[in-house]
């Protein structure tokens, strides 16, 4: 092998490493839960567990790499093949890995009245999966969307309604959750349909609500309230419409599914030792800056929610609901600094083995089913939850489990909302 290949081969095996990196990373950390869920269920198979979640990652991040590196050395030819087998034999063990989709209708106990459910963000991925799966379980639906065009093409006359409603703007979010609790006790309320308004009064008030809108937040300007727009989006507005749609919770003895996210680790205290400041002004009151911090504690926020809503008496849940291939998945990718071809190439790779490793919309939305559908008393205690079975100890994050930071946060909330006139 003379220099020049040499060079060229340790160069394609640079970039193709860590352009595996990507979804090889992604298929281990897709899957971990499966196998914490597993483990649990076997303690003693923790070992065996870890290396075969571990096992067909690595081998498809070898495989694609040493595809790579061959493609220069011989022929393309080599490289496709190697690429094609490492990820089949991936997949053939991941697949196996999935988890049960729950006998969903079985879950709704015999009811007098149909039970009603309300899903914000809901006209793509888990959130339109969601109302799908609650719709066919026999549940009434009404959802909110930023988009008239698209909450119509969803609506199903009888079953699923939607209201337009942008959480960009906090006193869309108050407005809608007024004429909810409004409908609810029969009073007019004419931001909604009058289909939404007659199932509110069917129902007096909400058994289900799913905080689900989010997204991943990219650089951007301050919305016009004055805040970050992962932060106001992702926490505030749900913040608010939960508050505001209480009174309407508590007399159904409803409950609350907060869609987290994983990706909650990724919060940390701006300052070194001090929780509160994961939340501190420089961060939910400023434009956008990195978006895996802004996605990171605005998921934080999401659980914590969670934990202050309990100690306010509503029956509430987080989940992360797995790595779902939805439209989420639009942002720049790592490395995308390196240029446009490099962005490109892993677009490819990550369009061609997504599906292959991660969960399609109804498989992630197994555990907001589960959570919105099960029995309260079938439900064990926990806050976080991954692929329908409790986290809090396996896989949430300190942070997570932080009961001061949840109150600092239910008060800095009130406070914001307190400033723009909202309380
Ligand atoms: N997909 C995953 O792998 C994954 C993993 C962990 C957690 N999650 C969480 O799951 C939830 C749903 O995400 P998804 O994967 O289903 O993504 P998606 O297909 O992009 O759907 C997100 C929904 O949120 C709303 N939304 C998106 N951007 C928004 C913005 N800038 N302002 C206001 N609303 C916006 C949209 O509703 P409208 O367009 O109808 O207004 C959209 O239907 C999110 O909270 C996400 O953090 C997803």
């Amino acid at each position: 092998m003379n220099a020049a290949r040499g060079a060229a081969a340790a160069a394609a095996l640079a970039l193709g490493l860590p352009l595996v990196a990507w979804p090889a990373t992604f298929a281990l950390a897709t899957r971990l839960p499966e196998y914490v869920h597993l483990v649990k269920a076997r303690p003693g198979a923790a070992a065996a567990a870890a290396a075969a979640a571990a096992l067909p990652t690595a081998a498809a991040g070898l495989g694609l790499a040493h595809g790579y590196g061959c493609g220069l050395l011989s022929s393309s030819a080599a490289a496709a093949a190697t690429f094609a087998a490492a990820w089949l034999y991936a997949a053939t063990r991941l697949v196996d890995a999935r988890p049960p989709v729950p006998p969903y209708t079985s879950m709704l106990p015999a009811q007098a009245s149909p039970r009603l459910a309300v899903v914000t963000g809901a006209t793509s991925g888990i959130g339109a999966a969601s109302v799908n799966v609650l719709a066919r379980a026999g549940l009434r639906v009404i959802f909110t969307t930023r988009s008239e065009e698209r909450g119509a093409r969803l609506a199903v006359p009888g079953s699923v309604t939607y209201c337009v409603v942008d959480p960009n703007e906090l006193a869309q979010v108050a407005a809608f959750a007024d004429a909810v609790v409004a409908a609810s006790r029969g009073e007019r309320a004419p931001l909604l349909s009058d289909e939404a308004a007659s199932w509110l009064v069917d129902a007096g008030g909400v058994h289900i609500l799913v905080n689900n809108a989010g997204f991943f937040p990219r650089p951007a300007p301050l919305t016009g309230d004055g805040l970050e727009p992962g932060f106001q989006v992702m926490h505030l507005s749900h913040h608010l419409l939960t508050k505001r749609l209480a009174p309407v919770l508590k007399a159904c003895q409803g409950r609350v599914i907060n869609v987290a996210s994983e990706g909650h680790h990724f919060a940390t205290p701006r300052t070194p030792g001090e929780p509160t400041s994961v939340f501190a002004p420089e961060r939910i009151a400023a434009p956008t800056k990195s978006s895996l911090l802004s996605y990171g504690h605005n998921k934080l926020a999401n659980i914590l929610h969670t934990r202050y809503l309990r100690d306010d008496g509503i029956a509430a849940f987080a989940l992360h609901p797995g790595a779902v291939v939805t439209s989420i998945w639009t942002f720049p990718y790592a490395l995308g600094f390196l240029g446009a071809p490099v962005r490109a190439i892993q677009r490819v790779v990550f369009d061609a083995t997504a599906s292959l490793v991660m969960k399609t919309a109804e498989e992630g939305v197994s555990t907001v089913v589960y959570l919105a559908l099960a029995p309260l008393d079938h439900l064990d205690s926990d806050l976080y939850w991954i692929n329908l079975a409790g986290a809090d100890a396996t896989m949430a994050s300190p942070l997570a489990r932080s009961a001061d930071l949840a109150r600092h946060l239910a008060e800095l909330s009130d406070i914001l909302l307190a400033e723009r006139g909202l309380e």
